[in-house]
C-alpha cells in the first residue's frame, strides 16, 4: 500500500496533515484480506523543504541545505507517527521503520535496501510502516527517495498479491488534465505527461506510473485509486470493482 502524500497532507502547506482522510483511509485498510505493508509519501512534510533547498540534487557545502535535509527526515518521521497512530486507532498494529536507516542511494538511484527488518515485522504479524525520506547517497552525499521506489523494491522482495497506489486523482489518464481515465494501462500504452502540480520533487504521476509498472513486472496486481473518495480503497482491497486504473505488466 502506498498512501500518497497528496492524500494524507495538504501538499502546498508545510507540515499540514489531513487527519480526517488519514483516519478514514486507515479504517478502509482494514478491508485488506491478508498481511499489509504501508508505505506513505512525504507530502508537505517533505516536498516543501526538498523543493526550496533543491535536496534531490544532492549535497554541497551549504550548511543550510544540510539542516534542511536533516529537518526533512525529522518531519517525515513525525508524519510516520501520525500514520501509524491512525492505523493503530483502526485496530492495525503498526510498527514504523525509518527509510533513512534502511536505504542507500547512488546518484539518486537505490543502491541498497535492507528488506529484512520489514519482512521480520510482517512475519511477526505487525503492519510495517515506511515512508519516502532522505537517504545517504554514495556519490552525491545525500538525496531523496520516493515511497514509490520503495514500493517497487518491496514488491520484488516480498512478492505481495496486490499493490495499491492511493493518490488524489481517480487513476491514470491518457492526457492530463483534460484526458480520459484509463481503467487499464498496459506496458505499451502511451500515457501523456502532466499530472504533477509543482510541489513534487520525486517525479509526479509519470514517476509513479513507471514505478507501478515495475511493481506489475514483479507479478503483482497493481491498482491506482483515488483515496480522497471514500470507499474506493476498501473496495479495491476487497476485490470489488471500483473507479481506478489497473496497471498491467
Ligand atoms: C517523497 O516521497 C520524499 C521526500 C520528499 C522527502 P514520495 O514521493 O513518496 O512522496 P509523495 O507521495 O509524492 O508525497
Amino acid at each position: 500500500m502506498k498512501l500518497g502524500g497528496s492524500v494524507i497532507t495538504d501538499k502546498a502547506t508545510y507540515r499540514a496533515p489531513r487527519l480526517e482522510d488519514l483516519s478514514r483511509l486507515a479504517q478502509e485498510l482494514r478491508a485488506a484480506p491478508g498481511p499489509l505493508v504501508v508505505v506513505h509519501g512525504a507530502g508537505s512534510y517533505g516536498h516543501v523543504l526538498a523543493k526550496e533547498f533543491r535536496l534531490a540534487e544532492g549535497r554541497d557545502r551549504d550548511a543550510r541545505r544540510d539542516a534542511a535535509f536533516a529537518q526533512v527526515h525529522a518531519d517525515v518521521r513525525e508524519l510516520s507517527v501520525l500514520v501509524s497512530e491512525a492505523l493503530r486507532d483502526a485496530g492495525l498494529p503498526a510498527i514504523t521503520h525509518s527509510t533513512y536507516d534502511l536505504a542507500r542511494l547512488d546518484s539518486g538511484r537505490l543502491l541498497s535496501f535492507a528488506h529484512a527488518p520489514v519482512a521480520d515485522t510482517l512475519a511477526a504479524g505487525f503492519v510495517p510502516v515506511l515512508s519516502g525520506d532522505g537517504a545517504l547517497d554514495a556519490s552525491r552525499g545525500w538525496g531523496i527517495l520516493s515511497g514509490d521506489v520503495i514500493m517497487a523494491e518491496l514488491a520484488r522482495a516480498l512478492r505481495p498479491e496486490r499493490a495499491v497506489f492511493v493518490t488524489d486523482v481517480d487513476g491514470i489518464y491518457d492526457r492530463w488534465p483534460d484526458g480520459a481515465l484509463l481503467p487499464r494501462v498496459g506496458p505499451h500504452d502511451h500515457v501523456g505527461g502532466g499530472h504533477a502540480r509543482g510541489h513534487d520533487v520525486t517525479g509526479g504521476m509519470a514517476g509513479k506510473l513507471a514505478r507501478a509498472r515495475e511493481v506489475a513486472k514483479a507479478g503483482v496486481e497493481v491498482h491506482v485509486v483515488n483515496g480522497a473518495v471514500p470507499g474506493r480503497l476498501a473496495d479495491t482491497l476487497a476485490g470489488k470493482p471500483t473507479v481506478g486504473t489497473v496497471v498491467l505488466s
